[in-house]
């Protein structure tokens, strides 16, 4: 019951009014998730909290498209979202971390196809694969689901706190200035370029989500740049 008294249930209950997502699935893989980021020392860039707000962004994508799209879609969604960065080379072997979540993923009410679905996704949604190799073509029936995680995903980068928060674990013997240079780095190679390359051409429906968090990050940059 972790999440049924969490900020991010109560924030999925007004984000998902008319949503009927079966409750039993986003509570236990908010439980899953949590004791896996503990598991692999996961910090709070990247742990369940993020992996929330990603499920969450996802129905607001699926609204946003304005599609009719299946219960089965969507668990995959929420599934793929709340397990994505569980088998990331940050934090643990890929191949360690995706069996763990095949193996969990066993454990709860979905279809063999749902479970391939999710696996399929979290192994291909990364900025860095798809940078490298591209969409999937391979995804037929889940390719909204796919795209939909993937970009909740890229939305939630554009926390610039968050992204200290990383650089801060990662290398938490660099001076604060050279912290805060990687952030401005990380966001003027990649954060700020990312929507106009891999998220409003493919859901141009998003922009009214994404453009306000580009504009407050853009100005975020500018003024950090100029302390550092
Ligand atoms: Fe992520």
């Amino acid at each position: 019951m972790i999440f049924r008294n969490s900020f991010h249930f109560q924030t999925m209950k007004r984000i998902l009014p008319s949503a009927s997502v079966p409750q039993n699935i986003f509570e236990n893989a908010f439980a899953f998730c949590a004791s896996t980021c503990r598991a692999q020392r996961i910090d709070t860039s990247h742990d369940e909290h993020h992996m929330a707000r990603v499920a969450c962004m996802t129905e607001r994508l699926n609204i946003a498209s304005g599609r009719e799209i299946g219960q089965d879609e969507k668990d995959v969604m929420i599934l793929a979202a709340f397990t994505h960065d569980l088998c990331d080379h940050k934090y643990t072997d890929v191949a360690t971390g995706l069996a763990h979540i095949e193996t969990w993923l066993k454990s709860q009410p979905i279809s063999d196809d749902q479970r391939h679905a999710v696996c399929r996704i979290i192994s291909t949604m990364s900025y860095s694969k798809v940078k490298a190799y591209g969409y999937p073509t391979d995804l037929g029936k889940w390719r909204l689901a796919y795209h939909h995680t993937r970009i909740a995903d890229l939305i939630d980068a554009y926390d610039i706190d968050r992204c200290y928060q990383y650089q801060s674990h990662k290398h938490p013997d660099m001076t604060e200035v050279d912290k805060w240079r990687a952030v401005i780095d990380l966001f003027e190679h990649r954060v700020l370029t990312q929507k106009d390359e891999f998220i409003l051409p493919v859901a141009p429906y998003a922009a009214d989500i994404v453009e306000p968090r580009h504009t407050v990050a853009q100005w975020g940059i500018g003024e950090f740049k100029k302390l550092v």
